[in-house]
This record gives structure tokens, sequence and C-alpha cells, in this order.
């Protein structure tokens, strides 16, 4: 087996030695080698006409040239949240002052179980012209980049308890940021960079892998930091489900696959994410009203990303040139469903975020009905994984029939 994978995460990471179980399934491995032989078989027959030839990958260029100047790890300064940030009159007392309660106590949290939505609210998320909320206090996260504060009954929230829904939504992304880079993505680049994830690269992606280890290392730790200053600055506690729904999904999609196509699956869910998460993490820096660490934590992050971005679609054009035939179907198949798991809101935790600010559980309902419709979520599922699905496009991977019905059921068919 390979050693390194092992040696440096732990044993856990035996169940993810991607050489070994490609090469060896062992436990299902009379079904799987029969779907295998099914698959092979039917190659040729699968060539419909018009089928393209998969592309040579092109030459690497690297885009980690200038990484120890420019990476964030390497050069950007720790982001630290001030003193006259966040919501005005909240000042920072610090955990140990606060027993750990939600500022929403300390504020007279008994607001937020009040009516809501009733005629003559104040508009909680009434933004000034720099984009400050009411009282000019720069906010925690872009009010406008978290859907539900578009919905008249979280605008109707007391201001405090508005704040904490931004606060909480921050909370969530930085907690998914944290167990995307240590749990799933550095588990596939440290297998890059020991050549065991079974796709053969030059030795400089190979070096590069080791850079991005780095990034995505200090990713991790960047946003739990800045998370635990947000804690201290506002007293607001993380309300955060059990796990992250991505991860849910991954695990489900994973335990319904045979065993010997698990890695390949996470690898491709690294791919996907790698080439989707710049274009969410696009938006954020620009807004003017929104704490400084937030913005400039994210700005660190998608510089980066914008690398990895990179990296990962020249990495797809040689996974994909080395896969068999079988293989390369049975991933095309699996990318529409791995977008999903990626991008699908938990709308579940949401409604149980939403009761603990007061609202019925039949206006939480409401609220996540109403704004997440699904031609909202199809139309973001679109437009941020678009240029993702223009690379498996061009490798041919949407050719398949099967492959676009399955588009078209996550709504990522255009
Ligand atoms: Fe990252
Ligand atoms: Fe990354």
């Amino acid at each position: 087996m390979c050693g390194t994978v092992g040696m440096f995460v732990g044993c856990s990471a035996l169940s993810y030695c991607p050489r070994r179980l490609l090469a060896g399934p062992a436990a299902d491995s009379e079904r799987e080698a029969g779907e295998d032989a099914a698959e092979d078989a039917g190659r040729d027959a699968a060539r419909t006409p018009g089928r393209r030839p998969v592309p040579e990958p092109g030459e690497y260029r690297s885009p980690f040239q200038s990484w120890y100047e420019r990476s964030s790890v390497r050069s950007a300064p720790r982001r630290t949240v001030g003193d006259g940030d966040g919501a005005a009159g909240t000042p920072a007392d610090g955990p140990e002052d606060t027993g750990g309660a939600p500022r929403g106590a300390r504020a007279g949290r008994a607001d937020a179980t009040g009516p809501v939505g009733g005629a003559g609210q104040a508009d909680a998320g009434a933004e000034a012209e720099d984009g400050t909320g009411p009282g000019g206090a720069r906010r925690f996260f872009p009010p406008e980049l978290v859907p539900v504060t578009r919905h008249p009954l979280i605008r109707a929230l007391p201001a405090t308890v508005f704040d904490e829904v931004l606060v909480q939504h921050l909370y969530r992304y930085l907690d998914f940021t944290i167990k995307l880079e240590h749990l799933v993505v550095n588990r596939t680049v440290l297998g890059i960079a020991h050549g065991s994830v079974g796709v053969a690269v030059p030795e400089e992606m190979r070096l590069d892998a080791y850079k991005m280890y780095c990034d995505e290392a200090y990713h991790a730790l960047f946003s739990a930091d800045l998370a635990a200053q947000v804690r201290q600055a506002t007293g607001i506690v993380p309300r955060l489900p059990g796990e992250p729904f991505f991860l849910r999904r991954l695990r489900e999609i994973s335990a319904g696959l045979p065993a010997s196509r698990r890695p390949l699956a996470e690898l491709l869910f690294v791919i996907v994410s790698e080439t989707l998460i710049s274009a969410s993490l696009a938006d954020v820096p620009g807004h003017e009203g929104v704490v400084p660490a937030v913005t400039g934590t994210i700005r660190d992050h998608a510089l980066d990303e914008g690398r990895h971005h990179a990296y990962f679609a020249h990495f797809l054009q040689r996974l994909w040139a080395q896969l068999e035939p079988g293989e390369r179907r049975a991933a095309a198949r699996l990318v529409p469903r791995l977008m999903d798991a990626f991008l699908r809101p938990d709308t579940e935790a949401l409604r149980a975020e939403l009761t603990g600010y007061g609202l019925t559980r039949d206006s939480a309902e409401q609220v996540a009905a109403e704004v997440y419709t699904p031609e909202v979520l199809s139309s973001h599922a679109l437009a941020t994984s678009r240029q993702a699905r223009r690379y498996f496009r061009e490798l041919g991977a949407f050719d398949d029939a099967q492959v676009r019905d399955e588009l078209a059921a996550y709504g990522l068919l255009e």
C-alpha cells in the first residue's frame, strides 16, 4: 500500500488509499468486477456517432510561479476584527464576560420571540448607501448574499436578531470552509503530492500540490481564527449543524457506490469544488459595509483559489485522459450529483436556525420555501457552475444522454 497517506494523516486514511482501491478492490470485488466487465464490453457500443475522442491534456503551465511571494499563507497579514466593527451598541465583552450567551440574549432577545412581519415594523435589512446597517455599523456578512434576508419575515426581525442572522451565516460559511479544506480537499491534495491518487502528473504539479496543501491548511486556520474573533467580538455563539450538508451528501453518494469507485468520486468532488469555489468567493470582497476582517479573509481566499482553479482545470484534463472508458462514463454520471452536493443549501438546518430566532415552524417553512424556490436554486447552480461545467463539456463528459438527464434533474442543464 502507499504508506505516505497513512503516515501523514493517520490510520483512517487507509480507507482512502486510492491507488490500493483502484488497483485491487476487495470487499465487493465480484459485483464490481461484473459491472466493470459489462461496462467495458459495452464500451464500443457506447461510442455513439459524433462522440468526441478524449482530448490530450495541454502543457502544464504552473499557476504557482509567484506562490512564495503572493500566496496568503506567505504574504497576507492576519485579519483581525477591530473595535469599531460590528453592530452599534454591542461592544466586545469577551466570551467569559457573556457566559457564552448570544448577543441577542444580552440585547433583549425576548424581542425576537414576538410577532414578526407586522405592519409598521422597522426594516432591519435596510442599508445605508455605504452598505452599512442601521446606525452605520459594519456588518459581518453582506445581507444581499444571504438569501433569507430578502424575506419580509426576516427583515422584520429586531435589528439585533437580523445581525445575528448574518453572523450565523458567516459562522456556517467558515465552518463549511474548514471542513472542506481539512477533511476533503487536503486529503486529495496530499494524494497528488505523494503520487497516490492514481493519476500521473509531472513533478511540477506534485510540487504545486504541496503548495496547495499549505494554502488549504491556512484557509482552515484563518477561518477558525476569524470565527473565534467574531464570537469574542459579538458574544454570538455559533449554531452549526453537526456536519455541513455537503459532507453528508458526499458520504451518501459515496456509500451508494462500489468501493472501487469511491476514491474517484472524492477526486471528482474536489475538482468540482475547486473549480466552483472561486466563483462562489468572488462576490464578497467588494462590499464596503462589511467588517474588513471578513472581506480581507475572503479576498485572501479568493486569490489563492484562483490558482487552485487553474490547477484543477488542468488536472481534470489529465485525469480524463488516463481513465478507462468505463471509468470515464461512470465519472461523468457522478458529476451532476457532486455539483449539486456542493451547491445545494441545507434548508433543513436553515429551518432549525429560523425557529431559533423566534419564528414559528410554519413561518420557518414559509421562508425556506419562498426563498429557495426551484428556480432560484437552479439559477444559482447554473451561474456558479458555468465554468466547471464547461471544462467537463469540453472533454465530452456531457455527450452521454444519461449525464444530460442527470444535469437536468439537478437544474444544471442550460
Ligand atoms: Fe481553500
Ligand atoms: Fe483550493
